[in-house]
């Protein structure tokens, strides 16, 4: 099969949950894949699911809490010649935990996948589509992105940063062809709580089961193919994302600590 007028798309995050599902929404419309992650295993599955409906898929390897690992990324996609229509900044982590006695190591693999990856790998790919007049760059953030989040500071604030990045590159770029979309999912049924250590939160128990990652990707695809600033999944969430934009934070810092607390 001839695959080479089928745009290209570099979904990070793709061994699991939401990046999965937004890779199979792209294949499902017509989209060849790169995969990147840093599980293999689980990314060469998905790519045999990928092919199966059409896709010419790539799996690269990459941690991306390592500071080169942005730039060699797109450096290795550059030297196989691909060409990335469709950047979907999706890789991304949470931890659970009182910000002074949080290992600091953790709190820098946040930024380092959460902000800077993200926001290199954007910096690098978003020229070339600029200068082909067309693009899609979509950048994962959060419900917590709307508000500050006590027990996950540094997650909550590393997503306002993406909410924040996302939608001024989406005013920045409008009419070169290259359309910017902040996807803002709530609680999602991912791996996201057991990495983050809030598998026994309240938000995890009462709230993750009411999204599963493919709802979510849909919802993605949906507004990045419209070219919508911002999409956020789901009515509840859109609820929640109206309270942490409005609400004093007075109110919302406390509603936050206590969604965080244990459940048990
Ligand atoms: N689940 C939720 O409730 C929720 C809500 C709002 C927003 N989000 C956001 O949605 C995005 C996807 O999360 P998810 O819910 O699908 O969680 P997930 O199942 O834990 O997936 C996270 C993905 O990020 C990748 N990743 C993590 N650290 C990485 C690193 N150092 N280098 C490269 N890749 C790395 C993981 O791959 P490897 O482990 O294989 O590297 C995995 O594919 C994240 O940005 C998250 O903040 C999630």
């Amino acid at each position: 099969m001839d695959n080479s007028n089928r745009p290209l798309a570099l979904v990070t995050g793709a061994s699991s949950g939401i990046g999965a599902g937004l890779a199979r929404e792209l294949a499902r419309h017509g989209h060849d894949l790169v995969l990147t992650a840093r599980r293999v295993a689980a990314m060469e599955a998905l790519a045999a699911e990928l092919r199966s409906l059409g896709a010419a898929v790539t799996v690269i390897a990459a941690d991306l809490s390592k500071p080169a690992a942005a730039a060699a990324l797109a450096h290795d996609i550059g030297s196989r010649s691909l060409k990335i229509d469709v950047l979907i900044n999706n890789a991304g982590l949470g931890a659970l935990g009182r910000f002074d006695r949080m290992d600091f190591g953790r709190i820098s693999e946040i930024l380092q996948v959460n902000i800077i990856a993200l926001t290199e790998l954007t910096r690098l790919i978003a020229p070339g589509m600029v200068a082909r007049g067309r693009g899609r760059i979509m950048l994962v953030s959060s419900v917590a992105g709307f508000q500050p989040g006590p027990r996950m500071a540094v997650y909550f604030a590393s997503k306002a940063f993406v909410s924040s990045l996302g939608e001024a590159l989406a005013y920045e770029l409008r009419g070169t062809g290259v359309g910017v979309t902040v996807l803002c999912p709530g609680a999602t049924d991912t791996e996201f709580f057991k990495i983050a250590g809030a598998d026994h939160s309240i938000m995890a128990r009462r709230l993750r089961h009411m999204m599963r990652a493919g709802d979510v990707a849909r919802i993605g695809y949906r507004a990045l193919a419209a070219g919508r600033r911002v999409a956020i999944a789901g009515i509840m969430n859109k609820i929640l994302a109206l309270g942490g934009r409005f609400a004093p934070h007075r109110i919302t810092l406390p509603v936050t600590d206590r969604l965080m607390m244990s459940g048990d």
